[in-house]
């Protein structure tokens, strides 16, 4: 992958657009706000997947033995908190196997600049599939620094999974981490002064838990 374009994947399925076109309603409360985003989380993980290797497995079935095919690898989800939390259960519907590692990133209101303040990950995060979920990508500084993080820790494949992407942020992820690859619902137009996605959807995380 050597473009921004090649990197980025929007999913624009139409059921996907529609919820999100909900979430987007500043009339949606938070519980709406809730079980729309693990909603288009789960219906994503579809086409995030799609090129995950398989391995066969023996089956017995009521009828005679075969072979079906499995997922090669183990899989850590890792939500960046707050806001990434809500689209976890809606993954690990789809992946109820996987383990989650979490990572605490918020910016500072002032600076844009991300600040770490947690992380606690599966101790073989290193030989699993990762994916990292935040509903928003803005000026990308949050997800470059939680991919470094995951970097730091022996993770090698791992794709990024946001709703909603501004052209600033793709292009700031891409610029550190060019092999990661970006799976969306959309890219929107650009970042206000204080650098919040337009037209966006406000404040995520403030929106999913009502603060
Ligand atoms: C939001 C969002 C991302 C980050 C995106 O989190 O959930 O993590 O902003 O912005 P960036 O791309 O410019 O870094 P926030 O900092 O509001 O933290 P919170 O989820 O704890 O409220
Ligand atoms: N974080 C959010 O929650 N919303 C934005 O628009 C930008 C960053």
């Amino acid at each position: 992958m050597s473009s921004a374009a090649e990197n980025v994947r929007v999913i624009d399925h139409p059921v996907i657009q529609t919820k999100l076109t909900e979430l987007r309603d500043y009339t949606s409360d938070h519980r709406k706000f809730r079980a729309l985003l693990n909603e288009i989380a789960s219906l994503m993980v579809y086409e995030v997947t799609r090129e995950w290797p398989t391995t066969a497995r023996p089956v017995q079935t009521p009828m005679e033995r075969t072979t079906g095919r499995v997922l090669a690898r183990r899989v850590t989800l890792v939500p960046i908190l707050r806001a990434g939390l809500g689209m976890s259960d809606g993954v690990l519907h789809l992946l109820p196997d996987a383990r989650m590692g979490h990572l605490g990133v918020f910016r500072d209101e002032k600076t844009l600049e991300p600040v770490s303040y947690y992380k606690k990950f599966p101790p073989d995060i290193a030989s699993t599939e990762v994916l990292l979920i935040d509903p928003m990508l803005a000026t990308g500084g949050s997800a470059s620094a939680a991919i470094q993080v995951l970097k730091q820790s022996g993770v090698g494949s791992m794709r990024f999974i946001c709703l909603v992407a501004a052209p600033e942020g793709i292009e700031a992820v891409h610029r550190q981490h060019p092999e990661v690859p970006i799976f969306c619902a959309a890219i929107d137009r650009e970042l206000n002064e204080k650098g919040y996605i337009l037209p966006g959807l406000g404040d995520a995380g403030d929106r999913l838990f009502g603060t």
